[in-house]
């Protein structure tokens, strides 16, 4: 019996497969939660509707950590504990899912972060070692870092940078670093570093601050409702420099909040592109423009979807749902072919796999160049 060890014994949960799934659906980063989970259903549907893995529905047990890392904690242990979940996918973000890790790690179940690309994620910082119980389906925040700052030297012909981190996100401070290291390496100069927190409305003294040493391009990882605010406080000051970013723009509510003016000359790296034209993409945004009223799917809703099939692959090879063998199986994924990519995990389970830069035409996202790890 595949769901041996583990699950509560009551009649029909033997033949279902209980996935938990803890995402940002209310508070700061609830966009992304949102989409993320669109993305995760429909994997589900999918595999449910083409008869379940070895004949098992998967059913979600869903949960909201509200975009916060202590609800994070508290969630993952609920699902864990009361619903007997066999793996947890999600959270969205680093820090929220820095809040589970310790969870899943005592408990020894499977956690798949969708999209949380900070390396101390999936490799203990203060130890060095991998988290053995901890997956994730996105590239991670060196390689992004990389390709932000390489665009800049290479494309924008960039000199000197300014960052503006949020101080709030672990993600925000990693990309920081990493951007910084290749920008530098490569001949430039950091010429402000500023900060912020999240919920701050007001960025005028530090851009005004920042305007004054005129850097060729302005660096923002930071998440949608921020960095909106910032971009078009940038552009009402006469910022015109390219202003950059990466996965946490990755929102319909950027464009709400920036404006479609304002995010002329702005610049991401991705995931994935809605208007890439391989198979595997345009097979997912037609299913998925389906099940969604013809919504064209984000990065995070691919990433959500490709989770789903990741852990599903998995447990098909591992034909088993028991945690250590859904976790050898897990780290075992090979060549993968997923919306997002072909995913093979590395020994410290981050697949290595493309990221793409995008530019914002008219309000919409699109497809400037691809690169490779
Ligand atoms: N990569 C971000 C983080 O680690 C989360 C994110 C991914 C946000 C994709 C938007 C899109 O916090």
């Amino acid at each position: 019996n595949a769901n041996a060890g583990g699950n509560n014994g009551g009649g029909a949960s033997a033949e279902v497969i209980k996935v938990g799934t803890n995402f940002e659906m209310t508070g700061g980063q609830a966009s992304f939660g949102n989409s993320s989970m669109k993305g995760v259903k429909l994997a589900v549907k999918e595999i449910n509707d083409a008869g379940g893995i070895d004949g098992k529905m998967i059913e979600l047990v869903e949960a909201d950590n509200a975009s916060k890392p202590e609800e994070s904690t508290r969630v993952a242990q609920k699902l864990i504990s009361n619903d007997n979940v066999v793996a947890l996918i999600g959270p969205v973000t680093s820090t929220n899912t820095l809040g589970a890790v310790p969870v899943a790690m005592e408990k020894k179940i499977p956690l798949i972060t969708t999209s949380a690309t900070n390396p101390k994620v999936t490799v203990d910082e203060r130890t060095n070692k991998v988290n053995e119980w901890i997956f994730r389906a996105c590239f991670i925040d060196p390689f992004q870092g990389k390709v932000m700052a390489d665009f800049s030297l290479n494309d924008l012909k960039a000199k000197t940078a300014a960052m503006y981190i949020d101080t709030s996100s672990d993600y925000s401070k990693g990309l920081q670093k990493f951007f910084q290291e290749t920008f530098t390496a490569g001949g430039g100069t950091i010429v402000s570093d500023e900060s912020y927190q999240q919920k701050d409305t007001d960025f005028k003294a530090v851009l005004t601050r920042m305007k004054e040493k005129s850097p060729d391009v302005i660096y923002v990882p930071g998440y949608y409702e921020e960095v909106g605010k910032i971009i078009k406080q940038a552009r009402e000051m006469g910022i015109t420099v390219p202003i950059l970013g990466g996965d946490g723009w990755d929102s319909p509510q950027l464009v709400e909040i920036a404006g479609a003016e304002a995010l002329k000359n702005t610049f991401m790296s991705n995931h994935y592109a809605a208007d890439d034209k391989s198979d595997e993409i345009v097979s997912f945004i037609d299913a998925f423009k389906k099940a969604n009223a013809d919504e064209v799917p984000d990065g995070l809703a691919a990433l959500g979807y490709d989770s789903v099939k990741l852990l599903a692959d998995a447990i098909k090879r591992a034909g088993s749902t028991d945690a250590e063998k859904l976790k050898e199986a897990l780290a075992g994924t090979k060549d993968l072919k997923l919306a997002t990519g072909v995913i093979t995990l590395n020994e410290t389970h981050d697949p290595v796999k493309s990221a793409v830069v995008l530019e914002f035409v008219d309000g919409k996202q699109t497809f400037k160049t691809k690169v490779n790890p």
